[in-house]
Protein backbone atom coordinates (compact mmCIF):
# COMPACT_ATOMS: atom_id res chain seq x y z
CA UNK A 1 0.00 0.00 0.00
CA UNK A 2 1.55 3.09 -1.26
CA UNK A 3 1.62 5.99 1.46
CA UNK A 4 -0.11 9.64 -0.05
CA UNK A 5 1.41 12.86 0.68
CA UNK A 6 -1.29 15.57 1.68
CA UNK A 7 -0.82 18.38 -0.72
CA UNK A 8 1.42 20.61 -0.10
CA UNK A 9 3.29 19.25 2.93
CA UNK A 10 5.38 16.89 4.73
CA UNK A 11 2.80 14.78 5.69
CA UNK A 12 2.46 11.49 4.15
CA UNK A 13 -0.19 8.78 5.10
CA UNK A 14 -1.76 5.56 4.40
CA UNK A 15 -4.61 5.72 1.63
CA UNK A 16 -6.83 5.11 4.72
CA UNK A 17 -6.93 7.33 7.64
CA UNK A 18 -9.27 7.00 11.25
CA UNK A 19 -12.25 9.00 11.98
CA UNK A 20 -12.46 8.77 15.33
CA UNK A 21 -15.44 11.06 15.86
CA UNK A 22 -17.86 7.85 16.82
CA UNK A 23 -15.86 6.99 19.75
CA UNK A 24 -17.91 10.14 21.60
CA UNK A 25 -20.25 11.26 18.89
CA UNK A 26 -22.81 10.75 16.92
CA UNK A 27 -22.25 6.87 16.00
CA UNK A 28 -23.94 5.59 19.14
CA UNK A 29 -23.73 6.73 22.73
CA UNK A 30 -20.08 7.34 23.95
CA UNK A 31 -17.46 4.26 23.94
CA UNK A 32 -16.12 3.35 27.62
CA UNK A 33 -13.34 5.67 27.98
CA UNK A 34 -10.64 2.72 28.58
CA UNK A 35 -12.12 0.95 25.62
CA UNK A 36 -12.49 3.82 23.12
CA UNK A 37 -8.46 4.23 24.39
CA UNK A 38 -7.43 0.41 23.84
CA UNK A 39 -9.28 0.56 20.52
CA UNK A 40 -7.96 4.11 19.06
CA UNK A 41 -4.85 2.47 20.07
CA UNK A 42 -4.61 -1.17 18.12
CA UNK A 43 -6.03 1.33 15.18
CA UNK A 44 -2.14 2.33 14.65
CA UNK A 45 -1.35 -1.44 15.26
CA UNK A 46 -3.56 -2.29 12.17
CA UNK A 47 -1.62 0.33 10.31
CA UNK A 48 -3.83 3.28 10.52
CA UNK A 49 -1.51 6.98 10.86
CA UNK A 50 -4.03 9.57 10.54
CA UNK A 51 -6.31 10.38 13.23
CA UNK A 52 -9.09 12.82 12.63
CA UNK A 53 -10.90 14.36 15.40
CA UNK A 54 -12.70 17.76 16.61
CA UNK A 55 -13.18 19.90 19.12
CA UNK A 56 -16.78 19.59 18.56
CA UNK A 57 -16.77 15.80 19.03
CA UNK A 58 -18.48 15.37 22.16
CA UNK A 59 -21.40 13.06 24.09
CA UNK A 60 -22.65 12.37 27.38
CA UNK A 61 -21.41 9.24 29.12
CA UNK A 62 -24.23 7.64 31.51
CA UNK A 63 -23.26 9.67 34.29
CA UNK A 64 -23.58 12.56 32.75
CA UNK A 65 -19.95 13.48 32.54
CA UNK A 66 -18.73 14.46 29.01
CA UNK A 67 -16.50 12.14 26.42
CA UNK A 68 -14.29 14.64 24.77
CA UNK A 69 -12.73 12.60 21.36
CA UNK A 70 -9.65 14.76 21.47
CA UNK A 71 -8.70 13.64 24.84
CA UNK A 72 -9.14 9.61 23.94
CA UNK A 73 -7.34 10.27 20.77
CA UNK A 74 -4.40 11.93 22.97
CA UNK A 75 -3.98 9.03 25.29
CA UNK A 76 -4.22 6.43 22.93
CA UNK A 77 -1.39 8.08 20.74
CA UNK A 78 0.66 8.85 23.73
CA UNK A 79 4.23 7.04 22.72
CA UNK A 80 3.69 7.19 19.47
CA UNK A 81 3.19 10.62 18.68
CA UNK A 82 5.78 11.45 16.25
CA UNK A 83 4.50 8.41 13.98
CA UNK A 84 0.96 9.85 13.87
CA UNK A 85 -0.94 12.35 11.60
CA UNK A 86 -3.23 14.18 14.18
CA UNK A 87 -5.82 16.36 12.91
CA UNK A 88 -8.13 18.05 14.60
CA UNK A 89 -10.53 20.71 14.22
CA UNK A 90 -11.99 24.29 15.30
CA UNK A 91 -15.10 26.55 14.48
CA UNK A 92 -18.08 24.74 15.22
CA UNK A 93 -19.99 24.24 18.49
CA UNK A 94 -23.62 21.70 18.88
CA UNK A 95 -26.75 23.96 19.73
CA UNK A 96 -28.61 21.39 21.82
CA UNK A 97 -31.37 20.69 19.30
CA UNK A 98 -28.20 19.26 17.52
CA UNK A 99 -27.96 22.52 15.02
CA UNK A 100 -23.91 24.09 14.55
CA UNK A 101 -22.98 27.34 16.20
CA UNK A 102 -20.45 28.16 13.79
CA UNK A 103 -17.83 30.65 14.83
CA UNK A 104 -14.02 31.40 12.91
CA UNK A 105 -12.94 34.57 14.54
CA UNK A 106 -9.24 35.09 15.41
CA UNK A 107 -10.25 34.84 18.88
CA UNK A 108 -11.65 31.81 18.66
CA UNK A 109 -9.37 29.98 16.27
CA UNK A 110 -6.34 31.19 18.83
CA UNK A 111 -8.69 29.97 21.94
CA UNK A 112 -9.51 26.59 20.35
CA UNK A 113 -6.46 25.70 19.60
CA UNK A 114 -4.68 26.19 23.42
CA UNK A 115 -7.62 24.07 24.27
CA UNK A 116 -7.05 21.25 21.61
CA UNK A 117 -3.70 21.25 22.14
CA UNK A 118 -4.21 20.54 25.97
CA UNK A 119 -6.91 17.85 25.41
CA UNK A 120 -4.50 15.97 22.58
CA UNK A 121 -1.61 16.50 24.98
CA UNK A 122 0.77 17.53 22.30
CA UNK A 123 2.45 21.27 21.46
CA UNK A 124 1.69 20.28 17.89
CA UNK A 125 -1.40 19.46 15.44
CA UNK A 126 -0.31 18.63 12.28
CA UNK A 127 -3.32 19.42 10.29
CA UNK A 128 -6.12 21.91 11.84
CA UNK A 129 -9.07 22.03 9.66
CA UNK A 130 -11.95 25.21 9.95
CA UNK A 131 -14.74 22.25 10.81
CA UNK A 132 -17.50 24.66 8.78
CA UNK A 133 -17.46 28.02 6.83
CA UNK A 134 -18.73 30.78 9.42
CA UNK A 135 -20.34 33.00 7.23
CA UNK A 136 -19.39 36.57 9.43
CA UNK A 137 -16.02 35.66 8.66
CA UNK A 138 -14.22 36.51 5.17
CA UNK A 139 -11.57 33.50 4.30
CA UNK A 140 -8.67 35.63 4.16
CA UNK A 141 -9.08 36.58 7.92
CA UNK A 142 -9.49 32.75 8.69
CA UNK A 143 -6.53 31.98 6.36
CA UNK A 144 -3.98 34.62 8.58
CA UNK A 145 -4.77 33.53 11.99
CA UNK A 146 -3.70 29.91 10.56
CA UNK A 147 -0.81 31.19 8.78
CA UNK A 148 0.23 33.13 12.28
CA UNK A 149 0.21 29.67 14.30
CA UNK A 150 1.97 28.13 11.36
CA UNK A 151 4.63 30.28 11.99
CA UNK A 152 4.40 29.86 15.76
CA UNK A 153 5.13 26.11 15.35
CA UNK A 154 1.02 25.32 16.58
CA UNK A 155 0.45 23.96 13.41
CA UNK A 156 1.95 22.43 10.62
CA UNK A 157 -0.60 22.71 8.00
CA UNK A 158 -4.09 23.94 7.36
CA UNK A 159 -7.56 22.86 5.64
CA UNK A 160 -11.17 23.52 5.35
CA UNK A 161 -14.19 21.13 5.48
CA UNK A 162 -17.01 21.68 3.64
CA UNK A 163 -15.57 24.20 1.63
CA UNK A 164 -16.62 25.56 -1.47
CA UNK A 165 -14.30 26.74 -4.56
CA UNK A 166 -14.57 30.47 -4.16
CA UNK A 167 -13.72 30.28 -0.39
CA UNK A 168 -10.82 27.54 -1.07
CA UNK A 169 -9.38 30.00 -3.83
CA UNK A 170 -9.89 33.23 -1.17
CA UNK A 171 -8.17 31.60 1.88
CA UNK A 172 -5.34 29.66 -0.43
CA UNK A 173 -4.06 33.30 -1.61
CA UNK A 174 -3.21 34.29 1.50
CA UNK A 175 -1.77 30.91 3.10
CA UNK A 176 -1.73 27.51 1.15
CA UNK A 177 -4.51 25.29 2.32
CA UNK A 178 -2.88 21.47 2.56
CA UNK A 179 -6.05 19.69 2.28
CA UNK A 180 -10.12 19.81 2.58
CA UNK A 181 -11.79 17.60 3.92
CA UNK A 182 -15.62 17.32 2.20
CA UNK A 183 -18.16 14.89 2.32
CA UNK A 184 -17.89 11.92 -0.43
CA UNK A 185 -19.16 8.95 -0.93
CA UNK A 186 -20.79 6.80 -3.98
CA UNK A 187 -24.20 8.35 -2.27
CA UNK A 188 -22.68 12.04 -1.99
CA UNK A 189 -20.87 12.93 -4.60
CA UNK A 190 -21.89 16.74 -5.30
CA UNK A 191 -18.44 17.88 -4.20
CA UNK A 192 -16.60 15.96 -7.39
CA UNK A 193 -16.82 19.53 -9.19
CA UNK A 194 -13.62 20.22 -6.58
CA UNK A 195 -11.25 17.69 -8.11
CA UNK A 196 -10.11 19.76 -10.68
CA UNK A 197 -9.24 22.49 -8.07
CA UNK A 198 -7.58 20.11 -5.67
CA UNK A 199 -5.15 19.26 -8.83
CA UNK A 200 -4.60 22.52 -9.82
CA UNK A 201 -3.74 23.88 -6.20
CA UNK A 202 -1.94 20.69 -5.18
CA UNK A 203 -4.49 20.15 -2.22
CA UNK A 204 -5.61 16.83 -0.85
CA UNK A 205 -9.22 15.82 -0.58
CA UNK A 206 -9.73 13.80 2.90
CA UNK A 207 -13.39 12.26 2.03
CA UNK A 208 -15.62 12.29 5.59
CA UNK A 209 -18.01 9.95 5.77
CA UNK A 210 -17.33 7.71 3.01
CA UNK A 211 -19.56 5.24 3.94
CA UNK A 212 -22.62 7.29 4.22
CA UNK A 213 -22.80 6.81 7.68
CA UNK A 214 -21.82 3.47 7.43
CA UNK A 215 -24.52 2.74 4.76
CA UNK A 216 -22.30 1.40 2.19
CA UNK A 217 -21.55 -1.58 3.96
CA UNK A 218 -24.70 -3.12 3.57
CA UNK A 219 -24.83 -4.20 7.36
CA UNK A 220 -28.00 -2.06 8.00
CA UNK A 221 -31.96 -1.58 7.04
CA UNK A 222 -34.31 1.02 8.40
CA UNK A 223 -34.75 -1.79 11.42
CA UNK A 224 -31.57 -1.50 12.74
CA UNK A 225 -31.26 -0.87 16.25
CA UNK A 226 -28.42 1.89 16.68
CA UNK A 227 -26.28 1.76 19.76
CA UNK A 228 -28.16 4.08 22.19
CA UNK A 229 -29.82 7.29 21.95
CA UNK A 230 -27.20 9.39 20.82
CA UNK A 231 -26.90 7.90 17.17
CA UNK A 232 -27.67 10.40 14.30
CA UNK A 233 -28.53 8.02 12.30
CA UNK A 234 -31.68 7.27 12.63
CA UNK A 235 -33.14 10.42 11.35
CA UNK A 236 -30.80 10.26 8.50
CA UNK A 237 -33.03 10.03 4.99
CA UNK A 238 -30.64 7.05 4.03
CA UNK A 239 -31.70 5.32 6.92
CA UNK A 240 -35.51 5.65 6.38
CA UNK A 241 -37.46 3.34 4.54
CA UNK A 242 -37.95 5.27 1.70
CA UNK A 243 -34.12 6.42 1.21
CA UNK A 244 -33.78 2.78 1.89
CA UNK A 245 -35.60 1.68 -1.36
CA UNK A 246 -34.47 4.39 -3.61
CA UNK A 247 -30.53 2.90 -2.29
CA UNK A 248 -31.54 -0.97 -3.36
CA UNK A 249 -29.98 -0.84 -6.95
CA UNK A 250 -26.62 0.93 -5.53
CA UNK A 251 -26.80 -2.13 -2.93
CA UNK A 252 -27.15 -4.88 -5.08
CA UNK A 253 -24.03 -3.09 -7.85
CA UNK A 254 -22.30 -3.26 -4.86
CA UNK A 255 -22.90 -6.71 -3.38
CA UNK A 256 -22.22 -7.74 -7.14
CA UNK A 257 -18.71 -5.86 -7.22
CA UNK A 258 -18.03 -6.78 -3.74
CA UNK A 259 -18.42 -10.91 -4.66
CA UNK A 260 -16.35 -10.26 -7.89
CA UNK A 261 -13.30 -8.73 -6.07
CA UNK A 262 -13.43 -10.85 -3.60
CA UNK A 263 -14.15 -7.97 -0.87
CA UNK A 264 -16.88 -6.49 1.11
CA UNK A 265 -19.21 -4.00 -0.15
CA UNK A 266 -17.84 -1.41 2.24
CA UNK A 267 -14.33 -2.19 1.02
CA UNK A 268 -15.39 -1.60 -2.62
CA UNK A 269 -17.07 1.51 -1.82
CA UNK A 270 -14.03 2.85 0.06
CA UNK A 271 -11.61 1.38 -3.06
CA UNK A 272 -13.61 3.49 -5.50
CA UNK A 273 -12.28 6.56 -4.20
CA UNK A 274 -8.70 5.70 -3.29
CA UNK A 275 -8.15 4.28 -7.00
CA UNK A 276 -10.26 7.36 -8.60
CA UNK A 277 -7.71 10.07 -7.73
CA UNK A 278 -4.28 9.92 -5.79
CA UNK A 279 -4.78 12.38 -3.33
CA UNK A 280 -8.18 11.09 -2.04
CA UNK A 281 -7.88 9.96 1.62
CA UNK A 282 -11.04 8.31 2.99
CA UNK A 283 -11.39 8.14 6.72
CA UNK A 284 -13.45 5.74 7.93
CA UNK A 285 -14.39 5.39 11.17
CA UNK A 286 -15.36 2.49 13.63
CA UNK A 287 -15.17 1.23 16.93
CA UNK A 288 -15.19 -2.27 16.35
CA UNK A 289 -11.19 -3.73 15.68
CA UNK A 290 -12.06 -6.11 12.87
CA UNK A 291 -14.42 -3.28 11.15
CA UNK A 292 -11.04 -1.07 11.37
CA UNK A 293 -8.83 -3.94 9.97
CA UNK A 294 -11.68 -4.88 7.22
CA UNK A 295 -11.90 -1.08 6.05
CA UNK A 296 -7.73 -0.40 6.32
CA UNK A 297 -7.35 -3.15 3.56
CA UNK A 298 -9.96 -1.74 1.03
CA UNK A 299 -6.66 -0.19 0.15
CA UNK A 300 -5.22 -3.28 -1.30
CA UNK A 301 -7.96 -3.61 -4.10
CA UNK A 302 -7.56 -2.59 -7.28
CA UNK A 303 -9.99 -0.55 -9.40
CA UNK A 304 -8.99 0.17 -12.82
CA UNK A 305 -9.70 3.28 -14.63
CA UNK A 306 -12.52 1.63 -16.72
CA UNK A 307 -13.82 -0.33 -14.21
CA UNK A 308 -14.29 3.14 -11.69
CA UNK A 309 -15.66 4.92 -15.12
CA UNK A 310 -18.28 1.66 -15.12
CA UNK A 311 -19.47 2.45 -11.56
CA UNK A 312 -19.48 5.83 -12.32
CA UNK A 313 -21.89 5.52 -15.45
CA UNK A 314 -23.91 3.56 -13.33
CA UNK A 315 -24.01 6.09 -10.18
CA UNK A 316 -25.32 8.59 -12.73
CA UNK A 317 -28.54 6.62 -14.04
CA UNK A 318 -29.34 6.46 -9.33
CA UNK A 319 -30.37 8.90 -7.27
CA UNK A 320 -30.37 9.31 -3.79
CA UNK A 321 -31.04 11.11 -0.25
CA UNK A 322 -28.53 10.92 2.57
CA UNK A 323 -27.89 12.91 5.08
CA UNK A 324 -25.97 15.99 4.04
CA UNK A 325 -27.96 16.38 0.47
CA UNK A 326 -29.18 15.07 -2.28
CA UNK A 327 -27.35 12.83 -5.03
CA UNK A 328 -28.87 12.24 -8.88
CA UNK A 329 -31.65 13.41 -10.97
N1 LIG B 1 -15.30 17.28 8.67
C1 LIG B 1 -16.54 17.01 9.00
O1 LIG B 1 -17.40 17.88 9.05
C2 LIG B 1 -16.92 15.60 9.33
C3 LIG B 1 -18.28 15.22 9.41
C4 LIG B 1 -18.56 13.89 9.71
C5 LIG B 1 -17.55 12.98 9.91
N2 LIG B 1 -16.25 13.38 9.85
C6 LIG B 1 -15.13 12.44 10.06
O2 LIG B 1 -15.32 11.33 9.19
C7 LIG B 1 -15.26 10.13 9.94
C8 LIG B 1 -16.15 9.06 9.33
O3 LIG B 1 -17.44 9.56 9.11
P1 LIG B 1 -18.78 8.88 9.67
O4 LIG B 1 -18.52 8.17 10.93
O5 LIG B 1 -19.80 9.95 9.63
O6 LIG B 1 -19.18 7.88 8.48
P2 LIG B 1 -18.66 6.46 7.92
O7 LIG B 1 -17.22 6.30 8.17
O8 LIG B 1 -19.19 6.43 6.55
O9 LIG B 1 -19.51 5.42 8.77
C9 LIG B 1 -19.21 5.14 10.09
C10 LIG B 1 -20.27 4.23 10.66
O10 LIG B 1 -20.26 3.00 9.95
C11 LIG B 1 -20.08 1.90 10.80
N3 LIG B 1 -19.04 1.06 10.17
C12 LIG B 1 -17.76 1.38 9.90
N4 LIG B 1 -17.11 0.37 9.31
C13 LIG B 1 -18.01 -0.63 9.19
C14 LIG B 1 -17.96 -1.92 8.64
N5 LIG B 1 -16.84 -2.39 8.11
N6 LIG B 1 -19.08 -2.69 8.69
C15 LIG B 1 -20.23 -2.21 9.23
N7 LIG B 1 -20.35 -0.99 9.76
C16 LIG B 1 -19.24 -0.19 9.74
C17 LIG B 1 -19.57 2.45 12.11
O11 LIG B 1 -20.18 1.75 13.19
P3 LIG B 1 -19.30 0.95 14.26
O12 LIG B 1 -18.49 1.94 15.00
O13 LIG B 1 -20.35 0.28 15.09
O14 LIG B 1 -18.48 -0.03 13.46
C18 LIG B 1 -20.00 3.91 12.11
O15 LIG B 1 -21.19 4.09 12.82
C19 LIG B 1 -15.68 10.54 11.34
O16 LIG B 1 -15.20 9.64 12.31
C20 LIG B 1 -15.07 11.90 11.47
O17 LIG B 1 -13.71 11.81 11.90
C21 LIG B 1 -15.93 14.67 9.55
Amino acid sequence: MEKRRLGNSELVVNPVGLGCMGFSHASGDPMEKTAAVRTLREAFDIGYDFYDTAEAYTGVYPDGSISYNEELVGEAIHGIRDKVVLVTKMGVSHNPDRSLRLDSSPATIRKSVERSLKKLNTDHIDLYFQHRIDPKMEPEMVAETMGELIREGKIRAWGISETTEEYLRRAHAVCPVTAIENRYSMMARWHENLFSVCEELNVAYIAFSPMANGFLTGKYTPDTKFEGAQDYRPGMPQYTKEGYAKAKGLLELLTDLAAKKNATMGQLSLAWMINKKPYIVPIPGSRKPDRLRENFASANIILTKDEIAAIDAALDTMSFDVFGGHSGK
